[in-house]
């Protein structure tokens, strides 16, 4: 029997999907590369902004003709736009849909999924449990999903206690719960013992950690980053998102005295107009913004820092906006994702008229992106003719792809060959938009 996952939207989901998808192996599911010969479709869906809901929603009605053709064949609907939407209502819309698992859900999948494959009865469909933890690198590397031969997701804390008023998520995702930091350490120490060598702390804000007990030392964000820093086998640590608020001299001194923790850091601003922060409820202002970027470089002069935008928030003047493309550049940003506001029912500013016109909305996240891709193409060449250590991610026929500590990505060519996980040295001799190339050492 085999399954397929679809995931939509950021690394949480991601790392849900493939907690999931170990529960599916558990039951004897092997993974599939394509969804026409799956037994079993995951799709785990985001609902952050409606286009990205509208695309989960349309793979979702899709997949109808598949279902028709055996329907023994379970259809599963995850994550956060499942969470919104709701069973009732997708299943009415979608009558194919066999289970639906909320992001709220998550941690009940197993029992959720037991009690769906069990009824009604599907022939054919028998469990057959796998030991996971008995498998080899090599084997793991052939059958686990591609994003966790390398990389190990590793979730610290589920929720949000924030309240930005534009955003679904803390409605979707709930409140603030913290793993204990025996649990995650130990999930660290497992996937490193397998051959894994990045990890990524997943939170979505990250940097809130702090677990009810303190266990073996670690009691905020930047005690993890240390510990995690000691496991053995551990190369590379990034983690996803901070939030500026939690941003402090600790968190930044944790960071540059840990080899590991990779020079790197994507930190959502959303605007630079101290009106439009305020309105987004987002608990900093633009100059509090720029101390935490200074705090950062001082700690480490060489890191990396990416950052999200939202343009044509409510209200949204052009001077606000000016504000914006200044602050880009003043915070000399590494990159950015620049996103056009979306009205998420239930938000705070969904009860705002959603006035920027649609033509100025268009201009300004056109504007911004160009900016900051121009940006983001300079700082990329300023690897040209430097020797850098590259993650292998994954090879072609005679190349191979990888990262840089800084995120980065290289295409390189080799005279040697390299698995997925190796670290190998890379003069880089060009750079295209975000993306190098070289050849290794
Ligand atoms: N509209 C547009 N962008 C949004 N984001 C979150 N909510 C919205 C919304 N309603 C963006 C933010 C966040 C990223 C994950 O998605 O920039 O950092
Ligand atoms: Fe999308 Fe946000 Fe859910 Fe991630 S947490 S999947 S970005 S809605």
């Amino acid at each position: 029997m085999k399954f397929f996952v679809e995931t939509f939207g950021c690394q949480m989901n991601t790392s849900d999907s493939q907690e999931m998808a170990r529960s599916l192996m558990a039951r004897g599911f092997v993974p599939s590369d394509n969804a026409r010969d799956a037994d079993c479709i995951l799709v785990n869906t985001c609902t952050v902004r409606q286009h990205a809901e509208d695309k989960a929603v349309s793979f979702l009605g899709r997949l109808a003709e598949w279902k028709e053709a055996d329907p023994r064949r379970v259809l599963v609907v995850a994550g956060c736009a499942a969470e919104r939407l709701g069973e009732k209502n997708l299943k009415r819309r979608f009558p194919h849909v066999d289970l639906v698992v909320g992001a709220k859900s998550i941690d009940r999948f197993d029992r959720l999924l037991d009690e769906c494959m069990a009824s009604p009865p599907r022939d054919g469909f028998d469990a057959r449990g796998e030991d996971l933890g008995s498998w080899s690198r090599e084997t793991r590397i052939e059958r686990l999903l591609p994003e966790e031969t390398v990389s190990a997701h590793v979730s610290v804390m589920r929720g949000c206690n924030y309240a930005c008023s534009y955003c679904v998520v803390p409605s979707v995702r709930g409140r603030e719960v913290y793993r204990p930091a025996g649990t995650v350490l130990s999930e660290v120490r497992q996937k490193a013992a397998l051959g894994l060598k990045e990890v990524i702390l997943l939170g979505q804000t990250v940097n809130s950690y702090r677990p009810s007990a303190a266990e073996d030392g670690v009691s905020d964000f930047a005690g993890l980053l240390r510990a995690v820093n000691q496991v053995p086998g551990v190369r590379r640590i990034r983690f996803m998102s901070p939030h500026p608020f939690y941003l402090d001299e600790k968190t930044a001194n944790a960071m540059a005295e840990s080899e590991n923790v990779c020079r790197h850091m994507h930190l959502p601003v959303q605007s630079g107009s101290d009106g439009v922060l305020e309105r987004m409820r987002r608990n900093y202002t633009r100059s509090g913004f720029l101390e935490k970027m200074s705090l950062l470089r001082r700690a480490m002069p060489d890191i990396f820092v990416t950052t999200d935008f939202i343009v044509g928030f409510p209200g949204e003047t052009e001077e606000d906006f000016r504000a914006t493309i200044s602050l880009a550049s003043e915070a000399d940003f590494d990159g950015a994702y620049v996103f056009k506001y979306s009205s998420r029912p239930g938000t705070v500013s969904a009860g705002w008229p959603d006035d920027v016109p649609e033509a100025a909305k268009e201009a300004r996240h056109g504007e911004l992106l160009s900016l900051m891709e121009g940006i983001s193409t300079k700082k990329t060449e300023a690897f040209v003719n430097r020797r850098r250590e590259v993650l292998v991610e994954s090879k072609g026929e005679h190349s191979f792809e990888g990262r840089l500590r800084e995120g980065r990505k290289v295409f390189f060519t080799s005279g040697t060959p390299h698995r997925p996980g190796d670290l190998v040295p890379v003069d880089i001799t060009g750079a295209s938009g975000r993306t190098l190339k070289g050849r290794a050492v």
